[in-house]
């Protein structure tokens, strides 16, 4: 899917706005990101929403509009302008061209045109504009899915802890989805009573906007966002591949980091997720059933172009018990290396899942939480090194 464009538009008009806010909807890789009624107000809610580009309709007021155009254009140079009107001809077209608008549309709106100006305007600014928007950095995002090799092997207490962890860095706005659809606990294990979850989400699919996407997010006090599973069993049902694909490219324009928690099913859900993570952390421990599992895992994850190469294998709880397997047989039994170790701490972690509070509050010292800081820096390329690489070797590394 190409990067989403985030878009906000200004029509004083209900009727001619719309048709063209539900005819942007429909768009793909557009996202709504502000609406606004006044011309007078849309300079204020550009320089909050920051989208890629805006759209102005001229009919309600054309003297106010093309000020505006101006207005917009001298403040925001690099911000692509397009502008709607009724009034298709040469005069009014070069009267907004030369106001600052970069594209015209003659109203009502064809959706062919719609696309061929919206991808003339993401290519003009992907040459004039490299990486930033507005001025502020654009938003680069890493989606990392995390997967189990069985049932508690650690991927939820993992995937909430590197939330956590990445949410303390000011410049990143960081997301969780639950994609355990039947059995997930990240709302638990954060103690949160969300008022809405993915089934609201598919359910609202075509509708799906910037304010209702934020809005189903619900935010820990560390900083990090969920976006929960279903409450009723029967919703899980309601989500499908195609439908998360669409709310992962919202989010990717919105979050520097997503972190999936995977069920243990390999849904199609899951598939969809992995297909479009960065990174994929396959969740082991060192015992018989879940290293041959991961054997198992990497066959077939393999046979999918584009995913194998994303997994790395987490070994977790390690120092459990004595009689566990060695790294060395480890890493022999699934014919990789192992990307990084977390320690076994029961007391640490079990006590941080039954309070419901992030391991950075209930044991900030702890050695496995230094290890899961040590693996959210690794990941986000902060831990002397670009993001994921194969040879990694964690804390409490043997080799
Ligand atoms: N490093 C660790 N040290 C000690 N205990 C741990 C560690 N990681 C996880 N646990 C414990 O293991 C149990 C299962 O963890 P968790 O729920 O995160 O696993 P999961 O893979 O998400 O399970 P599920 O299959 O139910 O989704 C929890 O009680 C948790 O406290
Ligand atoms: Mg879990």
């Amino acid at each position: 899917m190409k990067d989403v464009q985030r878009i906000a538009i200004v029509d004083p008009s209900d009727t001619s706005r719309e048709p063209l806010r539900n005819m942007l909807l429909g768009v793909e890789s557009v996202w709504l990101e502000a609406e606004c009624s006044r011309y007078e107000f849309f300079l204020d809610v550009v320089q909050q929403s920051k989208p890629d580009l805006v759209v102005i309709a001229l009919d309600a007021d054309h003297g106010k509009a093309l000020q505006l155009i101006s207005h917009l254009t001298a403040e925001l140079p690099s911000l692509p302008i397009l502008a709607v009107s009724a009034q298709g001809d040469g005069q009014s077209i070069l009267q907004a061209l030369r106001s600052g608008a970069k594209e015209f549309l003659t109203q009502p709106v064809v959706l062919e045109e719609l696309l061929v100006a919206l991808e003339r305007l993401r290519q003009n600014r992907a040459l004039s504009n490299g990486h930033t928007r507005n001025g502020v950095a654009k938003v680069d995002s890493l989606a990392i899915a995390v997967l189990g090799s069985r049932g508690g092997v650690g991927c939820t207490s993992l995937a909430i802890n590197i939330g956590c962890t990445l949410a303390q860095d000011k410049s990143h706005n960081v997301a969780l989805v639950d994609l355990d659809l039947a059995l997930g606990d990240a709302d638990v294990a954060l103690d949160l009573m969300p008022d809405y979850t993915l089934a609201d989400v598919a359910l609202n699919i075509d509708r799906l906007d910037m304010t209702f996407l934020r809005r189903s997010l619900c935010k820990h006090a560390c900083g990090l966002s969920l976006l929960p599973h279903p409450v009723q069993l029967e919703d899980v049902g309601l989500i499908h591949e195609d439908h998360l694909q669409r709310v992962i490219g919202l989010l990717r324009a919105s979050y520097t980091q997503l972190i999936f928690d995977l069920s243990k099913r390999f849904t199609p859900t899951d598939l969809a997720a992995m297909r479009m993570a960065d990174v994929i952390l396959l969740v082991a421990q060192l015992e018989l059933t879940s290293l041959r599992n991961v054997v198992r895992m990497m066959h077939s994850l393999n046979g999918e172009e584009g995913i194998g190469d994303k997994v790395r294998v987490v070994l977790n709880r390690v120092g459990a018990a004595e009689t566990e397997i060695s790294l060395k047989k480890a890493e022999e039994t699934i014919g990789q290396p192992v990307f990084w170790q977390v320690p076994n701490d029961t007391r640490g972690m079990l006590g941080s899942r039954n309070a419901g509070v992030p391991l950075l509050e209930f044991a900030p010292k702890s050695k496995v939480n230094q290890s899961i800081v040590e693996l959210a820096q690794a990941l986000t390329g902060k831990h002397g090194q670009a993001a994921p690489k194969k040879e990694r070797r964690g804390f409490f590394s043997f080799k």
